[in-house]
């Protein structure tokens, strides 16, 4: 496994590298989620790289960018075993130079969900993505369903500007007790990891309903958010039963939905979503 930093040792290293290519990018702090994007990518590619770059301009003032764990060393020990051809870690200075002024704005789906609370959160992950997808020019690039909207972002970013990347969405990676693998997980303290299963919790509550027959938008989302609120040290920052394309949120009767939500556990806030699908759509 080759490690580059520079945009010419990349190029270089490139030249190496047996087609069709898999890009999976990471913010680094890596976790059995992000091993199952590259093995999924080494499943499907003659050759994977690994991005690791935690982008701030995807955080907003105030959010934990400063704090946000990193352990390269631990990620490149973690990258090798699962096969990994060549990793890219570039610096932030030369992602964002002094003079930079091009920005990525996916202006319909980047609005509703996280971005409404995350102001200019998806124009700066269109924008890295953008870069990165230029930079490696992959034929395939691999993203988690566990951010549900990034993965709806992308995909139209895609098709609007015409990557000719496949765009591949991989099943979120639990725990085994329910708690969606992230990065952030490693800011809850043990009272607070127990808690933070309520997410999971209200989800599954749902899903239950919705299989015996529970079709209402409103009623859906009143049941994750009543989960959610009897866990004390949470606090729900919003429910969404949303259109799984346009991430419209629905109301009335529903056939499918995007049912997602943003929880504060403590300081930490942890996202969940799963996709109700009746049995015949
Ligand atoms: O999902 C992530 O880790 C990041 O948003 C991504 C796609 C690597 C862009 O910085």
């Amino acid at each position: 496994m080759k490690t580059v930093e520079t945009f010419d040792a990349l190029q270089e290293a490139l030249l190496r590298l047996k087609r069709p290519l898999g890009l999976v990018p990471t913010m680094g702090y890596l976790h059995k989620g992000h091993l199952s994007l590259v093995k999924r990518a080494k499943q499907d590619c003659a050759s994977v790289v690994v991005s690791i770059f935690a982008n701030p301009t995807q955080f907003a003032p105030g959010e934990d960018l400063e704090n946000y764990p990193r352990d390269i060393d631990r990620d490149l020990g973690l990258l090798k075993g699962v096969g990994t051809n060549l990793v890219w870690i570039p610096s932030v200075k030369s992602m964002y130079p002094d003079d930079f002024q091009t920005w990525i704005n996916v202006e319909g789906v980047s609005k509703p969900l996280e971005g409404r609370v995350r102001i200019n959160h998806f124009r700066g992950v269109a924008t890295i993505v953008s870069k990165l997808f230029n930079s490696v020019r992959p034929d395939k690039a691999y993203f988690g369903q566990k951010d549900a909207q990034q993965a709806v972002v992308i995909e139209q970013m895609n098709r609007d500007l015409n990557y000719p990347i496949e765009i591949v969405i991989c099943p979120i990676i639990r725990e085994p007790d329910g708690l969606a693998m992230s990065s952030r997980n490693s800011y809850l303290n043990e009272r607070e990891r127990h808690a933070a299963l309520c997410l999971s919790r209200g989800l599954n509550t749902a899903r239950d309903a919705f299989q015996k027959g529970e079709k209402h938008a409103d009623k859906i989302r009143e049941i994750v958010a009543n989960v959610v609120n009897e866990e004390q040290l949470a606090e729900l920052q919003y429910v969404s039963c949303a259109h799984p394309e346009t991430l419209e949120e629905l109301e009335g009767e529903i056939e499918s939905c995007l049912l997602s939500m943003a929880v504060f556990i403590g300081r930490t806030r942890l996202i969940d979503n799963i996709v109700l699908l009746q049995p015949n759509t």
